[in-house]
C-alpha cells in the first residue's frame, strides 16, 4: 500500500472517530450518481394534465452532477426494496433532491428514500462505502430518518427564501465535508449571500440535542431565517458518508425564475460547485459497477428528455419527467 494511501486512512480516522470504513487505493473515475424522483406536485402535475406522469427530478440536480465528472441513473418511487437494493449495487452514491413531497405519502419519496437510507446503511456497515447527499428536503429526511420519528418532532417551522451566508461551527475544518474546501471557497460562504434557501422547515440545535441526535449528526454552520432563527445549514453523519445542506447548491447555475431572485453571480455558481464537487468525489470511493455497456446504457438519464417548466411557471426550470410507478 502507498505511503499516501495511509495517510489517507490516517485522515479518516483522525477526522471521523467511528468511521470504520477503509478504501482501496484506486478510486473510481467513471462515478454513476442515483437521484431519486419523487412525487409531482400538484403544481407540476397541473402542467401536465393529459399526461400518466407520476414522478420527476429537476434537471438541475443532474446537471449539477455532470459538470463535476459524473453521469446520472434516475431512482424511481413506488418499488419494493429489491429494485433499490439492486440499484444500489450499480451505483456509486445516493442524491435526496429538494421538494415539496410529503413524509406521509404511501409508496412516495419518503419510502424510497428510508429504503435507500436502510441499505446505505447496510453496505457501509459491511466495509461498501457508499455515500448520500440530501439536499434541502432531503437533508431534513436523513435526519428525521436517524430520528426514527415523525418530522414534527425533528423540525420547526421556518421562513427562509433568501440567499444567506453561512456561520461555520468552531471545528468545521474537521469535518469531511469541508476539511479540504478551498480557504477562498470558505471565505465568500462566510461573508456572502451565496447559499440559496428556499424552505418553511427548519432543523435547529435544541431538536438534534433533545432527540439525542448529536450521537449521530454533526451540524457544521447554520444560517438565521427571516425571523433570525438560527437553523442548521449543513451537516454530516458521523459515522456514515452522509451528508445534507438546507440550501440549494443547485440553483445559482440551473434554477431561472426571476421572481426567485436565487443568486447568479459569478462567485455564487463558483461557491455553489464545491459541494457536489466534493461529493462526487466522495462517490469515486464506490467500486459499484454495472454488469456491462449495455446495462449501464439502459439506465442512464439519458434515455430521457427533460421538460422545459421554466416556462410554464415552475421553479425548477427543467425537469425529468416518469411514467406511473412501478411494482408496489
Ligand atoms: C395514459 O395511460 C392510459 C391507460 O394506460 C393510456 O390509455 C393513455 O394512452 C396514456 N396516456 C399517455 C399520454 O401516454
Ligand atoms: C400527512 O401529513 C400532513 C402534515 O404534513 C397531514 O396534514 C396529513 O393529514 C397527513 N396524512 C396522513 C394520511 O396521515
Ligand atoms: C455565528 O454563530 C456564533 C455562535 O456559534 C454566534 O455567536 C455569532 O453571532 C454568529 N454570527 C452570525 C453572523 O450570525
Ligand atoms: C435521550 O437520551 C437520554 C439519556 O439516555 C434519555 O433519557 C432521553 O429519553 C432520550 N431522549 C429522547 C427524545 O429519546
Amino acid at each position: 500500500m502507498a505511503i499516501g494511501s495511509l495517510l489517507v486512512i490516517a485522515a479518516y480516522f483522525y477526522h471521523c472517530e467511528a468511521f470504520a470504513v477503509v478504501q482501496g487505493d484506486v478510486l473510481n473515475e467513471r462515478p454513476i450518481v442515483g437521484i431519486l424522483s419523487q412525487e409531482l406536485s400538484l403544481r407540476v402535475h397541473s402542467m401536465f394534465p393529459k399526461e400518466n406522469y407520476t414522478s420527476y427530478i429537476s434537471a438541475s440536480f443532474v446537471k449539477d452532477v455532470e459538470k463535476s465528472g459524473a453521469r446520472v441513473v434516475p431512482i424511481l418511487i413506488g418499488r419494493d426494496r429489491s429494485y433499490y437494493r439492486n440499484i444500489l449495487r450499480k451505483i456509486n452514491g445516493v442524491i435526496f433532491p429538494g421538494g415539496v413531497s410529503k413524509f406521509n405519502n404511501t409508496n412516495g419519496y419518503a419510502d424510497a428514500a428510508k429504503h435507500i437510507y436502510e441499505l446505505a446503511q447496510e453496505l457501509n456497515d459491511a466495509g461498501d462505502y457508499f455515500p448520500i447527499f440530501g439536499t434541502c428536503l432531503g437533508f431534513q429526511f436523513l435526519v428525521v430518518l436517524t430520528s426514527g420519528r415523525g418530522p414534527e418532532a425533528i423540525r420547526i417551522k421556518c421562513r427562509s427564501y433568501e440567499n444567506l451566508p453561512l456561520n461555520f461551527t468552531q471545528d468545521f475544518r474537521k469535518s469531511r465535508m469541508f476539511h479540504e474546501a478551498p480557504k477562498d471557497i470558505i471565505r465568500i460562504l462566510k461573508n456572502k449571500d451565496v447559499t440559496v434557501n428556499s424552505h418553511g422547515f427548519c432543523i435547529v440545535d435544541e431538536s438534534l440535542k433533545y432527540h439525542n441526535l448529536t450521537k449521530y449528526w454533526r451540524p457544521t454552520s447554520y444560517s438565521n431565517d427571516e425571523y433570525g432563527v438560527r437553523f442548521i445549514a449543513s451537516i454530516e453523519h458521523k459515522r456514515y458518508p452522509f451528508y445534507g445542506v438546507q440550501f440549494h447548491p443547485e440553483k445559482a447555475s440551473f434554477d431561472w425564475k426571476s421572481s426567485k431572485h436565487y443568486t447568479h453571480s459569478f462567485v455564487a455558481v463558483r461557491t455553489n460547485r464545491y459541494f457536489v464537487d466534493f461529493f462526487v468525489n466522495e462517490c469515486r470511493k464506490s467500486q459499484h459497477f454495472f454488469a456491462n455497456a449495455a446495462e449501464e446504457n439502459a439506465y442512464l438519464i439519458y434515455n430521457y428528455a427533460p421538460k422545459f417548466t421554466g416556462a410554464m411557471g415552475s421553479s425548477y426550470f427543467q425537469c425529468y419527467m416518469f411514467e406511473p410507478r412501478g411494482n408496489v
